[in-house]
């Protein structure tokens, strides 16, 4: 088959690896904040509780007391009493909703934007081995599973507890057989609720399972279109969808039919309660043993426990879940940030651009070292090309300068100083760093550029364009600079996307100026422009320029030649290529194969992507 569509990743897995307790703890101190809003929230569910048992008794003593003596006064004050405890109770209730909904809210508010910074500041290394779907999910799906689960989940069980113990003790107060008896059938309710809800939680978790998958199926689909396109997979890709929203539909469709079974059970369940307090409060009844009110009482205390019933058998999946998602949380909050400002980095001055790499070597994955001992000297204003073949590490190298990653052994100095001991927005702000593929964001063309000094101008972001030599273009697009940038993505060839990041680093004005293959993916059209551009954006700053294509790099002071992590040979174009070594092989052979492109006219260089 050779299409493989993976990128599942383990939505809502319920597995927990860190201790209960521990989670627990975690969470109720990230609780803290919410003190005060706990605390009416636990005040309402009491005050619900209570005068929810204490409305049967009223009742009971209506039947009771002055019902069946005929007292009307007493009636009409207990009735009185009635509505003002059924008032408590509809203001607790409403107070209580609003302060569930706010606190559980606000939760996923502040734990979104914890887990947005976290991520904002988490270096390179971090999302080596990220997926993007992963962490998408924690922020959202995680975060709102928490309010599900925890605020609301908790707090409704909270008052059933209270609810139930309540109704318990005045059961008890009123008759004691009759309570004894009734309780008995507690475990066939809790048994059976249990069995039923069970079921139900599986089938609704599968539902959510197959949304996923739909979901992801459509997500890959739609960004790999022209990968499915040009292997021409789109009906295998269908195929795979339908498949998919088919088993969402069955899914849908079982928890549905278990939905349509599962209250009505649930119901007669319930009535279990009420028969048995019917028979036997009966039967004690008409022997004289209770008063009438007492089994009204009874009666409408027995159809209170189904729901604190059903609640409690949740708990288990319930906290299960929220523990789920608060351990992807904290892991995310807790991870480690391995590059990270020293407490006493000081702010970087600006700088000349005078770069040292001191015997640096590299290893991404503990003990294959991907730079070894790398020593260069970059003097301020030099520009420099890296070539060498993929893989050789040149981006690798780059990294280490602009502290995505912090050098194994050795170190790197700007200016004299190691870059390890000063403020990384320090740092970064002295550097451009202008990569392979230019990403858009969101916003007009204008936003985008600006992106490289967010509080400069339009008059300033047109100004870089035409001293670029790119505000032609840019005109052209149906709405000039005030473009979607979605639009004009579309519109623009790679290169000249390319053109735009170049502008965002012009705009920036560095001291310290990187190009990562920034001139590889060009059609001949754009390339000329891009050469200027290039011209204009390396006056008067220090530049590394990676190419890829070697002409491109004849014209830079100096050539360092990189294979397999170590600097094979440095020097200028006209020097490397009479020592015939490394450098000439590739040139040669380069020059060659672009000869025979040409002649074979297989160049792609009319491809956008
Ligand atoms: N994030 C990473 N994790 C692990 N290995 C990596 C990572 N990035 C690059 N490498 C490896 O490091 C080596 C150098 O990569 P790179 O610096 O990207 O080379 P170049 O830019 O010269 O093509 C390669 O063997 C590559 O597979
Ligand atoms: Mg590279």
């Amino acid at each position: 088959m050779g299409f493989h569509m993976h990128g599942m990743w383990s939505f809502g897995g319920e597995k927990v690896e860190t201790p209960t307790t521990i989670l627990l703890r975690k969470l109720f101190r990230y609780m803290m904040p919410y003190k005060l809003a706990v605390f009416t929230i636990v005040t309402c569910v009491a005050l619900v509780s209570l005068t929810n048992m204490i409305s049967p008794y009223l009742l009971g003593l209506a039947i009771d007391n002055y019902i069946l003596v005929g007292d009307l006064s007493g009636l009409l004050n207990i009735s009185l009493l009635y509505l003002l405890v059924m008032f408590m109770n509809w203001i607790a209730t409403v107070i209580q909703g609003y302060a569930v909904e706010w606190t559980g809210q606000r939760l996923i508010y502040d734990f979104r934007n914890k887990l947005m910074e976290k991520l904002m500041f988490q270096s390179y290394k971090y999302y080596d081995d990220k997926r993007t779907g992963e962490l998408i999910s924690i922020v959202i799906n995680d975060t709102s599973t928490l309010r599900e689960s925890f605020i609301s989940g908790i707090f409704n069980i909270i008052g059933d507890i209270f609810s139930m113990v309540g109704v318990i003790i005045a059961m008890f107060l009123l008759n004691v057989p009759l309570t004894l008896i009734t309780l008995l059938t507690l475990p066939v309710m809790f048994l059976l609720a249990y069995v039923f809800s069970r079921k139900f939680r599986k089938a609704y978790r599968r539902t959510r399972e197959k949304i996923a998958e739909v979901t992801t199926r459509v997500q890959e689909s739609v960004s790999g279109i022209r990968v499915i396109q040009a292997f021409g997979r789109e009906e295998d890709s269908q195929a795979r969808f339908q498949m998919s929203a088919h088993e969402q539909f069955e899914a849908q469709v079982q928890a549905g039919k278990l939905m349509a079974i599962f209250w009505p059970v649930i119901n007669f369940v319930g009535s279990i309660g009420t028969v048995t307090v019917l028979l036997y409060g009966g039967f004690l009844s008409a022997e004289g043993r209770l008063e009438i009110g007492v089994l009204v009482a009874f009666l409408a205390y027995v159809t209170r426990f189904m729901n604190p019933i059903m609640q409690l058998t949740n708990f288990y999946d319930m906290l299960q879940s929220a523990l789920a998602a608060s351990d992807r949380i904290f892991k995310v909050l807790e991870s480690e940030v391995d590059v990270e400002d020293s407490p006493n980095a000081i702010e970087l001055p600006k700088v000349r651009g005078d770069i040292r790499y001191n015997n640096v070597w590299f290893e991404y994955v503990k003990g294959i070292p991907v730079l070894k001992g790398i020593n260069l000297h970059i003097r301020p204003g030099e520009k420099i090309a890296i070539v060498g073949p993929t893989g050789s590490g040149k981006t690798t190298l780059v990294y280490l300068l602009a502290r995505f990653y912090d050098v194994t052994s050795g170190s790197i100095t700007i200016d004299g100083y190691d870059i390890r001991n000063v403020k990384q927005d320090s740092l970064r702000r002295q550097i451009a760093f202008v990569p392979q593929d230019t990403f858009l964001f969101r916003g007009t063309v204008m936003d985008n550029i600006r992106i490289g000094k967010p509080n400069a101008t339009d008059d300033e972001v047109i100004e870089v364009c035409k001293r670029l030599g790119i505000h032609d273009f840019i005109m052209r697009l149906p709405n000039g600079y005030y473009t979607d940038a979605g639009e004009a993505g579309r519109k623009l060839s790679t290169g000249e996307r390319q053109l735009l990041s170049f502008a965002r680093a012009l705009l920036k004005d560095p001291p310290i100026l990187i190009l990562d293959e920034a001139i590889s993916a060009v059609d001949p059209k754009t390339e000329y422009m891009i050469k200027y551009a290039i011209r204009k954006l390396l006056e008067n700053r220090t530049s590394i320029i990676i190419a890829h294509r070697l002409t491109l790099a004849r014209d830079w002071d100096r050539i360092i030649v990189l294979h397999n992590g170590v600097i094979e040979e440095e020097g200028t174009h006209e020097e490397l290529m009479l020592k015939q070594g490394f450098y000439y092989q590739l040139y040669t052979t380069q020059i060659s194969e672009e000869i025979g492109i040409e002649v074979t006219g297989k160049n792609n260089s009319n491809s956008k992507s």
